[in-house]
């Protein structure tokens, strides 16, 4: 099977590890072992490395869904991060010649991989102007009773846009009168900034809703490589069929170090919390003072979407700013956002990061 490039994960992999600041990074600072079982007096040598439950314990999946308002455990499958969760879903619910709309920007694999199945891909590009939140009207234009499935990503990686939950929910009213499936990547649900930090979970309002979850960014564990979907049940016993080809089960630790966190995800999320609150006023203070610069601010996630007066490409821009000042920034063309960069918000050392940014833009 042909696969394009995944653009943003070959990017990170050139260039993260060399950055003196990862402006790249997605997650906020990713928990040790001791900061995430020292609290609780956790000893985890004993566990025998055993495959664990197959599509997750018992104890994990109670713990997801506890993240929402409708789900059962027989509409729960533990995955090897989202990043496994919208695979499979793809691959349980795509044959070649599907119709798939996709609202871009977007994680390359909700493109990439229909592309490969054979779908037929749409893509529907947020706007600006509707401070990167799809117009309905629009969107159904493209969305018709021949798509089989919709694919968005809430909170958006990388512009930080959070959907209001009146609008997943008319989103999900008018999927329903098309029969269409909705596919909503959720990896950064809980980082919302304003109000609840959880939105609405699109499996719970709508029974042909999916909805795909991770440890990685709002649990700042991104090296267990954990996720989930939640969907309904036929669903998921596809996916689980689908599954047993590539999966078999997650590492028993990281199923157990999820629940050890998610039991005490109260505490991560205020550690989470300061550490986007900081991140954004220095972003947002940056904002106002740089005048090379355009940004709708985020109110959710942990990325930006940053434009950029500067006559250059952002894959251009973005190997000199690291040449010449160490500063890693992603550009926007890993995303189909040509004359963009993407910033992490919560990375370490931001504001110097920044000032390094200002300096090369004035440059
Ligand atoms: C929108 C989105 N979905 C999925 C993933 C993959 O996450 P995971 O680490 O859970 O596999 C990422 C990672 O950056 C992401 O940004």
């Amino acid at each position: 099977m042909k696969i394009s490039p995944f653009k943003v994960e070959e990017w990170m992999n050139r260039y993260e590890s060399g950055a003196l600041y990862d402006l790249t990074t997605t997650c906020i600072k990713p928990l040790t072992i001791n900061e995430l079982c020292g609290h609780v007096g956790i000893n985890a040598f004993d566990i025998p490395l055993t495959y664990g439950d197959i599509t997750g314990s018992e104890r994990l999946k109670n713990n997801i869904k506890s993240l929402y308002s409708n789900q059962e455990l027989n509409n729960i499958t533990v995955t090897h991060g989202a990043i496994g969760a919208n695979q499979l879903v793809y691959y349980s619910l795509l044959e070649k010649g599907d119709e798939v709309v996709c609202v871009v920007p977007a994680y390359q694999q909700h493109y990439s991989i229909p592309d490969s199945i054979g779908a037929d891909v749409k893509m529907y590009f947020l706007k600006e102007k509707n401070n990167w939140l799809p117009d309905l009207e629009e969107l159904f234009t493209v969305v018709t009773s021949k798509t089989k499935l919709l694919c968005i990503n809430n909170p958006n990686n990388p512009t930080g846009s959070v959907m209001p939950n009146w609008l997943i929910e008319e989103l999900a009213e008018r999927a329903k009168q098309k029969n269409v499936w909705i596919l909503s990547d959720e990896a950064y649900r809980g980082l919302n900034m304003i109000g609840n930090p959880y939105s609405q979970s699109i499996a719970d309002i709508y029974s042909k809703g999916i909805s795909v979850g991770s440890m990685s960014k709002t649990y700042s564990l991104p090296g267990l490589r954990l996720g989930w979907v939640c969907a309904r049940e036929d669903l998921i016993n596809e996916i689980n069929h689908q599954r047993q080809y590539n999966t078999i089960s997650v590492g028993v630790l990281d199923d157990y170090f999820a629940s050890v966190a998610l039991e005490n995800r109260n505490l991560i999320q205020e550690r989470n919390f300061k550490i986007m609150q900081s991140g954004i006023k220095t972003f947002t203070d940056w904002l106002t003072k740089e005048d090379n610069v355009e940004c709708v601010i985020p109110n959710g996630g942990t990325t930006a979407l940053v434009k950029y007066k500067k006559d250059m490409l952002s894959r251009e821009l973005c190997r000199r700013l690291q040449n010449r000042t160490g500063v890693a920034l992603l550009p926007g063309e890993t995303m189909e956002m040509e004359g963009y960069v993407r910033i992490g918000f919560c990375a370490v050392a931001l504001e110097q990061a920044l000032g390094l940014f200002s300096e090369f833009l004035r440059s």
